[in-house]
């Protein structure tokens, strides 16, 4: 057999894959956390060593990565959510590794194309994929067509400006919808009101992550509520515009935060109520959950290597 091996590489975890070709059941499967002893290329390299296949040649490598990247040069300009990795050639330094063709794309971008082939979106035109973890990420298909944009940079949904002079966001600027809607800002924004002296359920240590933001929610801590309504109206703010640029007929939503449901959600449709120009814009408009799961990143990233190769 031969074999497309997949990779996701997230601000969390580091994930791969091996399918052999023509299917989408992946034979092996490995993950490990992003952040650890050794490089984070090291890292990467020694977990799709696990998987690598003896038994038949890899004809391609498939990888999502966080950050804006040029998938024609396969250099990652900026990944704010993985330590040093500034113009990372990662293309190169997989091909030098592996010796087999490697084709990239931003981690959102393949999931929105993930989702589009074998998920939600099947059947759809028009559609725009959010990622709410880590980060906040984005893909837009439009027209039946992932759009790359003149550098391959298109689809950066998560850092869009909704609160000038706002919070520090990872990637260097101020007030993107990433600083105040990523499961990262939630917990920030939860930890500086408890130092604020708030009454809450949450304790200030260790630092509450966006998990336990989302499970005290549940228990009814009004803190962790507001926490997370907020950042679902800031979301739902930034949504309506992507609604007046693209005019899609799906949004799916993926990442951790999702798991907060309503308490996150119906604050998210309320803005984009509160906020379209026109109710057309949202009249056949569906919102739904991400189908793949935790594997969206490989469902794309093994939809782009087969795709070329
Ligand atoms: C990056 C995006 C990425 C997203 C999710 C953001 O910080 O800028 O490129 O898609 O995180 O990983
Ligand atoms: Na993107």
């Amino acid at each position: 057999t031969d074999y497309y091996l997949a990779i996701d590489i997230g601000g969390t975890r580091l994930r791969t894959a091996l399918f052999p070709a023509g299917s989408r059941e992946p034979v092996r499967h490995e993950r490990i956390s992003t952040r650890g002893a050794g490089s984070t290329l090291d890292r990467l390299c020694d977990l799709v060593s696990r998987v690598w296949p003896n038994d038949g040649p890899v004809r391609a490598i498939g990888a999502a990565a966080p950050g804006p990247i040029n998938p024609r040069t396969g250099v990652i300009y900026a990944a704010p959510n993985i330590p040093g990795w500034r113009n990372m050639p990662l293309k190169k330094e997989l091909e030098d590794h592996f010796h087999v063709p490697v084709e990239l794309g931003n981690d959102a971008n393949l999931a929105a194309l993930g989702e589009w082939r074998f998920g939600a979106g099947m059947g759809c035109h028009n559609l725009l994929y959010l990622t709410i973890s880590t980060g906040i990420g984005g893909g837009v298909i439009l027209d039946d067509s992932l759009v790359l944009g003149e550098h391959g940079l298109a689809g950066e949904l998560g850092h869009i400006t909704v609160l000038p002079d706002g919070p520090l966001c990872g990637c260097g600027q101020r007030g993107h919808l990433e600083a105040i809607a990523s499961g990262t800002a939630i917990a920030r924004w939860a930890a500086e009101q408890l130092a604020a002296g708030r009454q809450s359920s949450l304790t200030p240590d260790p630092a509450p992550t966006a998990k336990d933001v989302s499970r005290a929610a549940q228990a009814g801590d009004a803190l962790s509520i507001e926490a997370l309504s907020r950042a679902g109206h800031f979301l739902g703010v930034a949504l309506a515009d992507f609604l007046h640029a693209f005019n899609p007929s799906m949004i799916v939503l993926g990442g951790g935060v999702i798991s907060s449901g309503e308490v996150f959600l119906a604050p998210v449709r309320q803005a984009i109520y509160d906020h379209v120009m026109s109710p057309a814009y949202v009249q056949d408009l569906k919102i739904v959950k991400a189908s793949l799961g935790d594997d969206v990143g490989l469902f794309g990233a093994l939809a782009l290597a087969a795709s070329k190769y």
